[in-house]
């Protein structure tokens, strides 16, 4: 961007392909698939299976010490007579979203669709008995929205599934691990999900109970996925692959993702602290609306405010990321209220300012707590997130064009000093502690 000094490099949205990448060179249709990806910048993840009628959390098996085949009885009493996948799609377009990512199948097993190639372990044997998997594409496709499938790797259901440190402690009945026989089946429910449902990714999780950072910075695995061959398969259906996994990302893996971490910064209840960040790839960022749990937890009252989504979200698009957060709906279908109403907000403000996320670039001209940068083309977007501060100054070389805020259109106050720095200055509406944007032409 001509006459915009950047500090720092700028983190773009147009991805080059680089060395890391080894002798694989993704294919046209996934570059694009990858730029579509990055544009969306704001998504909605659902953690959602038979956990939900115990209400708390999606490990409940696993942490409540339970018997699984006691845990798996629950499939016979899951019957969300509230599930109305219209509803949500809308609830989660209006809340600015642009995509959403759903758990095909979690930890314990438990697949949301009527899959032909489990132990009858599935949504089909539940009285519940409909395609929660095939209604929501159905009404993602009506409202705009992408889906993308969460797939867990690890499993605390299948005797097949070579247990690592953490599966080891769900005792399964007749567990006889068989590695071959377990990929056949992920592979074979992958190829299912792809050809019934057209998700945009597919989004794996749980590799990393098989992989452990060493003192001396090197890895102990204790199985080999076979990705390449898990990755081919799946790129040879056009669908892009994530992988959640804690580590350095690899060459074939489209997305990288960071988990409850501003990419990078291990700070929150991240794990970024092994995973160098890399710009040659979409970011995403998953987050979590109730504290500290993915699956629904009726106990736990903490939400988060809807002007924190929107700083995240912010800070996120800052840092050429996405964000993707995440609500855990009940037993009956619904999503908890709290989080619709801070959805509610959260989309009131997408609609008059989205334009300063969407489709936009990094930007490193602000990089602080207070006030983080995005931008497209010849246009700034300063994001005043700390609700005390309205001045910020930054170096430019050009010429301010226009500056205004853009939730309201009105003029923003945009001084120049003699040593070339910009200052601005924002009037923020008595009470609002949301993210005000200004948004600043250049040339
Ligand atoms: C963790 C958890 C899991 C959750 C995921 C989402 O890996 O094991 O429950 O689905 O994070 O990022």
């Amino acid at each position: 961007m001509k006459g915009l000094h950047l500090a720092a490099a700028a983190v773009s949205v147009a991805f080059t392909v680089v060395a890391n990448a080894g002798d694989y060179a993704p294919e046209a249709w996934n570059l694009e698939a990858r730029q579509k990806f990055a544009e969306q910048r704001f998504g909605i993840f659902i953690h959602w299976g038979i956990y939900a009628n115990y209400a708390q959390g999606e490990w409940y098996l696993y942490q409540g010490n339970l018997d699984e085949a006691a845990y798996s009885r629950m499939m016979y009493g899951f019957c969300p007579s509230k599930f109305d996948a219209r509803e949500w799609a809308r609830t989660f377009r209006k809340a600015g979203a642009k995509y959403v990512t759903i758990t095909s199948r979690h930890h314990d097993g438990f697949s949301l669709w009527p899959t032909k190639v489990d132990d009858g372990y599935n949504v089909s044997k539940t009285p519940f008995g409909r395609d929660i998997l095939g209604e929501l594409a159905e009404a993602c496709r009506a409202e705009g929205l992408q889906l993308n499938f969460y797939y867990s790797l690890m499993d605390w259901h299948r005797g097949d599934y070579p247990p690592g440190d953490v599966a080891k402690k769900v005792p399964v009945a007749g567990r006889k691990p068989d590695y071959a026989s377990y990929k056949k089946f992920m592979m074979d429910q992958i190829a299912e999900l792809i050809d019934s449902y057209h998700p945009g990714n597919i989004w794996f999780d749980g590799e990393w109970e098989h992989a452990r950072h060493q003192p001396d910075g090197t890895w102990r695995r204790t199985l080999d996925w076979e990705f390449d061959d898990i990755y081919d398969f799946i790129h040879s259906k056009k669908t892009l692959v994530a992988n959640n996994n804690h580590q350095p990302i690899r060459a074939k893996e489209d997305i990288q993702l960071f988990e409850r971490d501003l990419p990078g910064d291990n700070s929150d209840a991240g794990f970024s602290k092994n995973q160098p960040v890399v710009n040659d790839r979409p970011v995403e960022q998953c987050d979590v609306i109730q504290d500290g749990v993915w699956g629904y937890k009726i106990g736990e009252k903490r939400f988060r405010t809807a002007e924190n989504v929107v700083a995240m979200a912010a800070r996120a698009a800052a840092k050429g990321a996405n964000l993707l957060m995440n609500i855990g709906p009940d037993g009956s279908g619904q999503l908890p209220a709290k989080a619709v109403e801070t959805m509610e907000k959260v989309g009131r403000w997408f609609e008059r300012n989205g334009e300063s996320i969407y489709a936009t670039y990094g930007c490193s001209v602000a990089s602080g707590s207070d006030v983080v940068a995005t931008r497209r083309g010849s246009v700034l977007y300063l994001h005043f997130l700390n609700p005390s501060v309205d001045k910020f100054s930054f170096k430019l070389d050009g010429e301010v064009v226009s500056a205004t805020c853009l939730g309201t259109g009105r003029p923003v106050r945009c001084e120049r000093t003699p040593s070339g720095d910009a200052v601005v200055t924002i009037a923020r509406e008595p009470g609002d502690r949301f993210d005000v944007v200004a948004r600043i032409e250049v040339k």
